[in-house]
C-alpha cells in the first residue's frame, strides 16, 4: 500500500473512536432554543456559514458542540490541522485532534475549511530550528502537503493552502519559506496541494486584504501571475479581523468584485468584530451592524462561497489575548446566549 493508502486507512480506523468520543452529549435548552438556525437560513442562500471549532471545548462542553452543529453548515479546524498541531517531530503525524474535528463536521453534515498546509507562523520547532537547504525544504513541504492535504483528499471542500505570506506592502513576507525556500514557495504549496487534493478548493488566506489598498492590490498581482503561469489557485481568504468601527464597504465590494472577475471563489474566512471592553449595548448594536453589513455585501457577490468567524462564542476566542482590553468580537455571548450579531446575522438572512 502506498503512503496516501496507508494514510487513509489508518484515518478511517480512528474515525470511530473519535466521532464517539464526541458524541455522547445530549443537546442543552439553550442550543436548540432557536427555531431557524443561521445554517438552515444560509442553506436557503446557497451560503455556507460557521466558525473555527477548537478541539478542547468541542469534546469538553456540550453547549459548545451543539451549538456547532445546530447553527453552522461550514467549520473551520482553529488550531488542529497546523504544522505544529498535525508535525510534531520531522517523521511523526499525529491526527487525533484533526480527526475529531472533521469526522465531528463530515457526521453532523458541515462542510470542512482545512487550515492550513504553508505558514510562518504556528510551526513545529524542529521545522522552524532546522537550518534546512532549500531542497530539503522543498521535500519536506511537499510530503506535509502531500501526507495532511491527501488524508482528507475528496472529504474537504477547501483548504487554506498559504496563509498570510504578505506584508503591508502587498510583498512576500519573511520567515521559515520565504528565507529558506524562496520566492516561489507560495506557488509550490498550491502545487503540491492540487497533487494531494485535486477537488479541494485551494485558497490563499490573510488578514487587511479586505478593502482595495497596497496588500490587497499585491495578492491581486500574485493571483493573475498564477494563473498566467498555470498554478492552481481556486479562492482568496478575506479574513476580516475588524472592529466595532467597521471599514469601507464600498472598498470592500469593489475588492470583491475584482478578485470575483478573476474567477475565484471567496470567503470571509475569520470574521470577529472586537470592542473596547465592558460591553455596552450602543457597542453590542454597533457591531451587530458591522457583521449585517459585511454580509449583506457577502450576499450581494455571487461568487462568495462563505461566511465564517473565527469562533462563535466570546467564552473561546483570540481577541482577549491579543488585544489587551477588547473583546467580546463574536455573535455568542460566553453562556452561549446569541447576542445582538447573531440577530442581526439572521435577519440579513432573511430579508437581504
Ligand atoms: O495547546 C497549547 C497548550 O498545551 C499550552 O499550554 C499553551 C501555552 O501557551 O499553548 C497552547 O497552544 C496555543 C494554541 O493557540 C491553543 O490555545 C498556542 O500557544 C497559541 O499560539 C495558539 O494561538 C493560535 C494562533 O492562531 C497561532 O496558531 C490561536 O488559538 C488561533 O486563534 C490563531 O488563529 C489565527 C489563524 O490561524 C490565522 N489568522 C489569524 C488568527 C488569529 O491570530
Amino acid at each position: 500500500m502506498d503512503r496516501r493508502g496507508q494514510s487513509r486507512r489508518n484515518f478511517l480506523k480512528c474515525s470511530a473512536a473519535a466521532l464517539a468520543a464526541g458524541a455522547g452529549f445530549t443537546a442543552p435548552a439553550t442550543a436548540l432554543s432557536h427555531p431557524h438556525p443561521l445554517r438552515k437560513l444560509a442553506d436557503e442562500r446557497n451560503l455556507r456559514i460557521g466558525p473555527a471549532v477548537a478541539y478542547n471545548p468541542l469534546v469538553n462542553e456540550r453547549s459548545y458542540y451543539h451549538t456547532v452543529r445546530h447553527e453552522f453548515n461550514i467549520l473551520t479546524p482553529e488550531n488542529a490541522m497546523k504544522w505544529a498541531g498535525t508535525h510534531p517531530q520531522q517523521n511523526q503525524y499525529t491526527f487525533t485532534q484533526a480527526d475529531a474535528i472533521f469526522n465531528f463536521g463530515v457526521a453532523h453534515g458541515l462542510a470542512i475549511h482545512g487550515h492550513n498546509l504553508c505558514w510562518q507562523s504556528a510551526n513545529p520547532s524542529w521545522l522552524t530550528n532546522g537550518h534546512f537547504s532549500r531542497d530539503q525544504l522543498i521535500t519536506i513541504l511537499q510530503d506535509h502537503i502531500n501526507t495532511v492535504a491527501g488524508r482528507y483528499s475528496g472529504s474537504i471542500a477547501a483548504w487554506d493552502v498559504v496563509n498570510e505570506a504578505l506584508n503591508g506592502s502587498g510583498n512576500l513576507a519573511s520567515g521559515v519559506w520565504h528565507d529558506g525556500l524562496g520566492t516561489d514557495y507560495v506557488a509550490l504549496a498550491f502545487q503540491f496541494a492540487r497533487e494531494a487534493d485535486p477537488n479541494a478548493l485551494l485558497v490563499y488566506n490573510d488578514y487587511s486584504i479586505e478593502t482595495v489598498n497596497a496588500k490587497s492590490n499585491g495578492l491581486y498581482n500574485m493571483v493573475q501571475d498564477f494563473q498566467q503561469n498555470g498554478i492552481p489557485i481556486d479562492g482568496v481568504g478575506f479574513q476580516m479581523h475588524i472592529d466595532i468601527n467597521g471599514i469601507n464597504y464600498a472598498s470592500f465590494a469593489q475588492n470583491l468584485q475584482r478578485f470575483a472577475d478573476l474567477g475565484l471563489a471567496l470567503f470571509i474566512s475569520e470574521m470577529d468584530v472586537r470592542m473596547p471592553l465592558p460591553a455596552t449595548d450602543a457597542k453590542l448594536a454597533a457591531q451587530a451592524n458591522v457583521y449585517a453589513n459585511i454580509l449583506a455585501a457577502v450576499l450581494n457577490q455571487p461568487a462568495c462561497y462563505a461566511f465564517q468567524t473565527w469562533g462563535f462564542t466570546d467564552k473561546y476566542s483570540w481577541i482577549p489575548g491579543s488585544y489587551p482590553g477588547y473583546g467580546a468580537a463574536l455573535i455568542f455571548d460566553e453562556n452561549y446566549n446569541p447576542k445582538p450579531a447573531y440577530d442581526a446575522l439572521a435577519a440579513e438572512l432573511m430579508t437581504g
